[in-house]
């Protein structure tokens, strides 16, 4: 069966084009100086380039001369080739520039310096000064495919020069590594990915332990979650014959200072359900987990990154089939913690699914803070497009540190209200609430949806990011490529990592 040989990989798997070693090796990060930095035949060479930096190697010109002729500002994703002596012929060397030398900058020039090694064998880039893990990650996620065949091309390998700061290119490297492995589940076709094949994969990049720390696991198969009386995602799931999981993932740091829950929504696949999809619409809803991926993903960077704080992360997977055994739209459910809901549109499932996550964080996990990461709405890629998330909050501090964490990292977030005007939109005349809004005087699916959610929180601070519209990428451009995008990751792993 042709499966894409890095979603198979043991525990901390590597998009193809990340063409990092064998598991856990160290990032290739070489000296300069010890040799003659020099462009080799099937290899390129890339050094940063500004008008007042002394260049590591020789130039035919002088920089400021170089970027006049070229008529470039040394912007960061700007690159000129320049030929240079090359022994007794003529090398290339590609001049990149790096902006302002801030992280988005950094991470901007080495996606732009990678994507110009496609077709090589390797890329040696000199590093710049400054956030260098940006930098790393920028250019390690430009370089992400996904294919489910033979490759008949070999990925570019890219070397970095600059010892003192192998450190943070270690971290740009884990950082990456984890954005790429929630591209692969995201990517997965359903036909594989179904919800206990998620649980597997989680448990396999996540579970184990090492110093100070631990990470341990629990699965609900559907006889658990009967008995646990988790019933919207028993209700989601019923109509498929993969059945539902609920997949609780625990990382326990030595002397934790709090203790945050994740939340993942992990629908394999999204038909509608007997509200069907139109094909159009259902063709991409493969990636409908994408937000549990990133739950699996962050949860197996942790460690690696030295995150102090405890964190659980819940991923609830369903199918979401179209079959005689699908729930029916009026159908009354009874999630976790037993409020009743009418299933007015089989399509809103994502909801349900979250609902019992969080009512059960809520009940029995006594979190500081919950987080919860879903391709909600599509209403929320018409309100705010394909390159902002959306952040609703409970708690005003909240919604400012995942704003903050989405800047450093280069997932930027828009904060949407959760107006208490539009509650009246989720009545139902049969039971506690309806998934939809029944009629259309409130509109603002995106909103009604957060709210929804909101009901099943508690009093706890609870952020809830709609990634519906940023999740999945129409083209490779910049840090991105076709398909899934892994968001959530960076941002979540940059506010762990500050918390
Ligand atoms: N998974 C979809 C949302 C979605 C749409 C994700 C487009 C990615 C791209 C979700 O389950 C859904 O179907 N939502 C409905 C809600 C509606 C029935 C109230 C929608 O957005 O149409
Ligand atoms: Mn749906
Ligand atoms: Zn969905």
């Amino acid at each position: 069966m042709p499966i894409s040989p890095h979603v198979l990989l043991p525990r901390v798997p590597y998009g193809q084009g990340l063409s990092a070693g064998p598991s856990g090796a160290a990032a290739p990060v070489t000296s300069q100086g010890a040799e003659p930095v020099a462009p080799g035949a099937a290899e390129l060479l890339a050094v940063p380039f500004s008008p007042d930096r002394e260049p590591e190697i020789e130039l035919p010109l002088p920089p400021a001369a170089l970027l006049a002729h070229y008529e470039a500002k040394g912007e960061a994703g700007e690159i000129v080739e320049v030929p240079v002596a090359n022994g007794d012929g003529v090398g290339r060397v590609l001049l990149y520039g790096v902006g302002d030398g801030t992280a988005s900058a950094l991470r901007k020039a080495g996606a732009a310096v990678a994507r110009r090694g496609k077709g090589k064998e390797a890329l040696r880039i000199v590093l710049p000064e400054g956030p260098v893990a940006a930098f790393t990650e920028g250019a390690l996620l430009a370089t992400y495919t996904f294919r489910m065949s033979e490759t008949t091309s070999e990925p570019v390998r890219l070397e970095f020069v600059g010892e003192e700061a192998a450190d943070e290119v270690a971290r740009g490297r884990v950082v990456a590594e984890a954005v790429a492995l929630a591209r692969d589940l995201t990517n997965t076709p359903s036909s594989v990915k179904s919800p206990a094949w998620l649980a597997e994969r989680a448990l396999e990049h996540t579970v184990g332990e090492g110093d100070g720390w631990k990470i341990s696991a629990r699965v609900w198969d559907e006889e658990a979650l009967k008995s646990g009386r988790f019933g919207g995602i028993l209700a989601v799931g019923q109509g498929s014959v993969t059945p539902p999981r609920l997949i609780r993932l625990s990382y326990e740091p030595e002397g934790a200072t709090g203790h945050v829950v994740l939340v993942g929504k992990g629908i394999t696949y999204d038909t509608g359900g007997l509200s069907l999809k139109p094909t159009d619409n259902m063709k991409f809803m493969k990636t409908d987990m994408a937000g549990g991926a990133v739950v699996i993903a962050v949860l197996g960077a942790l460690a690696s990154l030295g995150v102090r704080v405890r964190v659980t992360g819940l991923v609830a997977a369903a199918e979401n089939a179209f079959s005689g055994a699908a729930q029916r739209p009026s159908d009354v459910i009874t999630q976790y913690g037993g409020r009743t809901v009418e299933v007015l549109n089989t399509d809103a499932e994502g909801r349900l699914v979250l609902a019992d996550a969080l009512a059960y964080a809520d009940a029995e996990l006594d979190p500081d803070v919950m987080v919860d990461v879903a391709t909600l709405t599509g209403a929320i890629s018409i309100a705010l497009g394909k390159g902002l998330g959306a952040v609703f909050a409970s708690d005003d501090a909240l919604a400012a540190e995942l704003i903050e964490a989405g800047e450093g990292s280069g997932e930027q977030l828009w904060r949407m209200p959760l107006i208490d005007d539009y509650v009246p939109a989720l009545e139902s005349s049969v039971a506690d609430l309806s998934n939809i809004e029944a009629g259309s005087a409130y509109g603002a699916g995106s909103i009604t949806a957060a709210l929804f959610l909101r009901e099943f929180t508690g009093k706890r601070p609870w952020a809830h990011l709609d990634i519906a519209g940023v999740g999945r990428s129409g083209a490779d451009e910049g840090v991105l490529s076709k398909g899934a995008t892994g968001y959530g990751v960076r941002l979540l792993l940059e506010w762990l990592s500050r918390r």
